[in-house]
């Protein structure tokens, strides 16, 4: 992919302004245009697993909406279910499904010439087309006509929506109509990706690796703030055609690194040890989600190549175990085992290792799940099973929850008593990773003093398992992460992000590769 990608980066000293160059193969963004969306295939599979064979699916996209008192446009971002059975990526469409006729039909908006003048024309119905395997595209005008037809024609059978609210307007009374069937239906179709959005996130990652690689290559030379660094990353994105950040950028550097969604990316890197950057873009809706913690002299401070040593064995090792069948809560166990034998060597944690596990300590420093799906969001949806082992504490099964000491001992005893044969329903509802899924691996260590000292330094159950003298040498290191999006394959999986990493990242930084 970096050879895809001819940047020259120019940070303009005076103007304090980034000036960009695209050359070769990168300013042409048309050669890498998907083929068409496989809107057909994912309504099909959203209808196997609604399990009807009748009935009418109906979605509304997201409309085109304006900033609360002014005429400026709200930044346009499609709805997701939308985009995942319509693949039309712009405003005011809807998408219909008729289950037993087999017929999907893309509802467009009829651009007035005048609008046209103003803000361009939206893909005509032919266009739709080409772009987007559905059987028909029509205006949008024409709608209530269909559903209206369509309900009286079909007494009886039920109109899904996702909810109440976008229930079609103006629809028969009498129509059934079921709010509650398709979001769970749709979940369970999306865990799964189809080649077309493997395709993609290959692709998202692609951008998102080179992005990164950019931002090592430029670190000692140009960058000086938080700021730099995200403009570049952004740059580098929206230059290859991916112009969508996933998530806000997070570039946070020495004790910035400790905040899990840092966002204010304001600060200067002089005299800071280590950055954590995670950024991802979107390629045509799909995430990446890639997280690199750079050594901002080129070189790891030892306690940082400490630290830092320990995630990326966190890390291999868990990659290592994503293969189908596998489960995430297991994984996470694993990297917490790593994380603990590595903090009671430097002498962070002190004591017995199974006390220390026991007690759940390590959630201090390791206080996130292990991961989480990537898709059209990028925390994505799950699936009719959570991936992650911390749900029923109010922790939503797909994102990167946050784990507790309780949780860590929880997913434990979960795991004991499947040994035991004495699985609670709990654990046998967690999910089984299956080929073509795709999920994050992303351990971290974080020294959050503010979280440290809240809740662990003067909590007896944690504190005698914390030498806290030692602990202090290790705030400056912030936080390291290292996360990459991997595919799960038939006999394994594979790794999507190609983001320099370990020996190869501190090459690109001191220029040596
Ligand atoms: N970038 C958000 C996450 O890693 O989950
Ligand atoms: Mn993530
Ligand atoms: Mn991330």
């Amino acid at each position: 992919m970096a050879a895809e990608l001819d940047y020259d980066l120019i940070l303009e000293d005076e103007f304090d302004a980034l000036c960009l160059d695209v050359t070769g193969d990168a300013a042409d963004n048309t050669s890498s245009k998907p083929v068409k969306y496989p809107a057909k295939l994912h309504a099909r599979r959203v209808a196997a697993e609604l399990g009807c064979d009748s009935g009418l699916v109906y979605l509304p996209g997201m409309p085109e909406r304006l900033l609360e008192d002014s005429d400026q446009p709200q930044q346009f971002r499609q709805r997701r279910y939308f985009l995942y059975m319509a693949g039309a990526n712009f405003p005011d469409c809807h998408v219909t499904y008729d289950i037993a006729a087999d017929r999907l039909i893309l509802w467009v908006p009829y651009v007035e010439p005048r609008e046209v003048l103003w803000y361009g024309a939206k893909p005509s119905t032919a266009e739709c087309m080409r772009r987007y395997d559905v059987d028909e595209a029509r205006y949008v005008t024409q709608l209530p006509k269909y559903l209206s037809l369509w309900t009286s024609a079909h007494r009886g059978r039920t109109l899904f929506a996702l909810h109440a609210d976008q229930a079609p307007v103006g629809t028969d009374p009498d129509a059934r109509l079921n709010v509650s069937l398709l979001r769970p239906a749709m979940d369970r179709a999306r865990v799964v990706k189809t080649d077309y959005e493997v395709a993609m996130a290959r692709r998202a990652n692609a951008v998102s690796s080179a992005a990164h690689r950019k931002v090592a290559q430029l670190l000692l030379r140009r960058l000086r703030s938080e700021r730099d660094v995200e403009a570049v990353f952004a740059a580098v994105c929206t230059a290859a055609g991916a112009r969508d950040m996933a998530y806000p950028v997070i570039a946070g550097a020495g004790e910035n690194g400790s905040v899990l969604h840092y966002g204010e990316n304001d600060q200067p890197l002089a005299g800071k040890h280590t950055m954590v950057l995670d950024g991802g873009c979107e390629w045509h809706g799909y995430a990446s989600d890639v997280t690199r913690t750079l050594p901002l002299a080129g070189k790891w401070t030892p306690r940082a190549a400490a630290i830092h040593a320990i995630v990326q064995r966190m890390q291999d090792e868990c990659i290592a175990g994503v293969r189908p069948g596998a489960r995430f809560d297991h994984l996470h166990m694993h990297a917490e085992d790593v994380a603990v034998d590595g903090l009671l060597r430097l002498g962070v944690l002190r004591g017995d290792r199974d006390d220390v596990l026991r007690a759940g300590t390590v959630a201090a420093f390791f206080p996130h799940y292990l991961g989480h799906h990537v898709g059209l969001e990028v925390h994505d949806v799950s699936g009719a099973l959570p991936i992650a082992a911390a749900q029923g504490l109010g922790l939503d099964g797909g994102k990167r929850a946050m784990v507790t000491p309780k949780d860590s001992l929880r997913m434990r005893a979960d795991r004991a008593a499947e040994t035991s044969g004495h699985a609670s329903s709990r654990a046998r509802e967690r999910q089984d990773l299956r080929p073509n899924m795709i999920v994050t691996v992303e351990p971290g260590i974080y020294f959050c003093r503010s979280y440290l000292e809240g809740y662990f330094l003067d909590d007896p159950v944690h504190s005698r398992f914390i030498d806290a003298d030692v602990l202090e040498g290790y705030y400056p290191v912030g936080g390291v992460r290292i996360e990459d999006c991997i595919l799960v394959t038939r006999d394994g999986n594979e790794n999507l992000t190609t983001a320099p990493k370990g020996e190869e990242l501190l090459d690109v930084i001191n220029g040596r590769a």
